[in-house]
């Protein structure tokens, strides 16, 4: 009995030291220590032997179960600091490995140069309002001395909702708007979306944004708006730019002009980019129509007034050399992270 005990302690001792696996841990104690183990089957012979040997074998076994249930426990908080510490090392987080970086979104050129045109005249003294984009007929023809049957409504193709209510077809609505509302000394410009009915192209859209100025107060003259847009053109395009008027014709203004910068491609020499003319026509301008100011309440032997309106699509094609406007409106993002 003495050789059993001591090849099951030798045996087992070294069976738990290799064991590599809780589960298999379990196994080797329910094979040595259960109650159908190879260690409880000796114990349980006791009783057999001598009353001389009882005691010495009793000592041996209990050694033995001791030296095993030692080893077990010793071998299982062995095996399960290896566990928490593989797992700790498999869920460990470098805190010194570089964040990704966000993707950082870009503003749209219309954005940019809208604000960019904003802040020129804002620093002239001019306050950005803003009116509906449904409009009425009223608004946007009527008040800018546009009658039912005038010939410049064939050249805007209105969107109509009715004979009364319509989709603006200019920013110039909001002049008339204003000047019903405001006393003089008035300086605003009025940014926003306006629709026709075009089709789409590489130079068209059925919305698209303009950009409208007005200044009314006593005295004004043409000089006032040619120094004006000046500064505007300067401001926008460089110190360098140089511009031109050329006689035009708008209902709402009297005298009415086309405002031409010096090509900012070429200086004015002429190339591609300006078609060989060294200029490039920026805007529509002129003085407020007598009819228009008193339409408003504005008594037009007191007061004068200049207007302007430009397309602001137009101004970042140039700005930015794009040759296709429907670019502005796909919302590519590789289009759009260029600016
Ligand atoms: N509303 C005109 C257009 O859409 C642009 C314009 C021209 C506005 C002359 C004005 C102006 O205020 O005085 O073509």
């Amino acid at each position: 009995m003495r050789e059993a005990l001591e090849k099951i302690r030798s045996d087992a001792l070294a069976a738990i030291a290799g064991a590599r696996e809780t589960s298999e841990l379990e196994a080797l104690r329910v094979r040595y220590s259960g109650k159908k183990g190879e260690l409880t089957a000796i114990l349980k012979m006791m009783g057999k032997l001598s009353a001389e040997e009882r005691p010495k074998m009793g000592q041996l076994a209990n050694e033995v179960r001791a030296a095993l249930e030692d080893a077990f426990q010793s071998r299982a908080k062995e095996l399960a600091d290896r566990a928490m510490e593989q797992k700790l090392r498999a869920e460990t987080i470098d805190v010194t490995v570089p964040a990704p970086e966000a993707p950082v979104g870009h503003l749209h050129p219309l954005t940019i140069v809208t604000r960019e045109i904003r802040s020129i005249f804002e620093a002239m003294g001019f306050e950005t309002v803003e009116g509906p984009e449904v409009e009425t007929d009223y608004y946007n023809f009527e008040a800018l001395n546009t009658p039912k049957n005038h010939p410049a409504r064939d050249v805007q193709d209105t969107l109509y909702f009715s004979d009364s209510m319509l989709l603006r077809t200019q920013t110039s609505s909001v002049q008339a708007r204003t000047m019903e509302n405001r006393r003089p000394p008035i300086r605003i410009i009025a940014p926003g979306r306006v629709y026709r009915s075009d089709a789409v192209d590489a130079t068209h859209s059925p919305l698209f944004h303009q950009i409208e100025g007005l200044l009314v107060d006593e005295g004004v003259t043409m000089a006032d708006l040619k120094g004006a847009l000046g500064v505007f053109a300067k401001g926008l395009f460089g110190e360098q730019t140089a511009v031109r008027f050329r006689p035009h014709h708008f209902p709402f203004t009297e005298p009415s002009a086309e405002m031409d910068v010096s090509c900012f491609a070429c200086g004015g020499k002429g190339c591609r980019f300006c078609k060989g003319e060294g200029w490039i026509e920026i805007l529509g301008c002129g003085m407020v129509h007598p009819n228009v100011l008193r339409g408003c309440g504005i008594d037009p032997e007191k007061y004068s007034g200049f207007a302007f309106g430009m397309g602001v699509e137009r101004v970042a094609l140039l700005r930015y050399k794009i040759d296709d406007m429907r670019l502005l409106y796909e919302n590519d993002v590789r289009f759009l992270e260029q600016f």
